[in-house]
């Protein structure tokens, strides 16, 4: 899988988010280690608290399918970097040097989970 071929999985992905209430689509694509990816999308909630952005969606299909060892993720929706939350959690399994893809309109952005989130949470810490 590419970085091109994950980028369109992330859009693809976005397609099937539920959004009716900020009618803003996200999409991710997570490829794991063993070669799989996992995709996800945003869903969104009336009682607003309980939506869940597509980044978190697909780690948590992951680790719940027992996958824990991921090499990047791409994300499609408006360009703009993963929440801080995502980031917290994408930190939880993955290390500093994770890939994260912002699918642009010409493309995408490449950057590392440490330079996006240098300062995460850790009870270890
Ligand atoms: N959203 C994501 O899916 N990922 C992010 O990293 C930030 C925001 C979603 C949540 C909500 O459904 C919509 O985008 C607007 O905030």
């Amino acid at each position: 899988m590419n970085d091109k071929e994950l980028c369109k999985l992330a859009a693809h992905a976005a397609k099937r988010s539920y959004s009716p209430y900020s009618h803003f689509a996200v999409g991710a694509a997570l490829l794991c280690k063993n070669g799989d990816v996992y995709t996800g999308c945003n869903i969104e909630n009336g009682a607003f608290t309980p939506t869940v952005c597509a980044e978190r969606v697909a780690f948590f299909k992951a680790v719940s399918d027992g996958v824990r060892d991921f090499e990047k993720i791409a994300v499609a929706g408006g360009g703009c970097p993963p929440c801080g939350v995502c980031l917290q959690v994408m930190s939880e399994f993955a290390v500093g040097g994770f890939e994260i893809l912002l699918v642009k309109d010409d493309g995408f952005e490449r950057h590392t989970l440490g330079e996006l989130l240098p300062l995460s949470f850790s009870l270890e810490k």
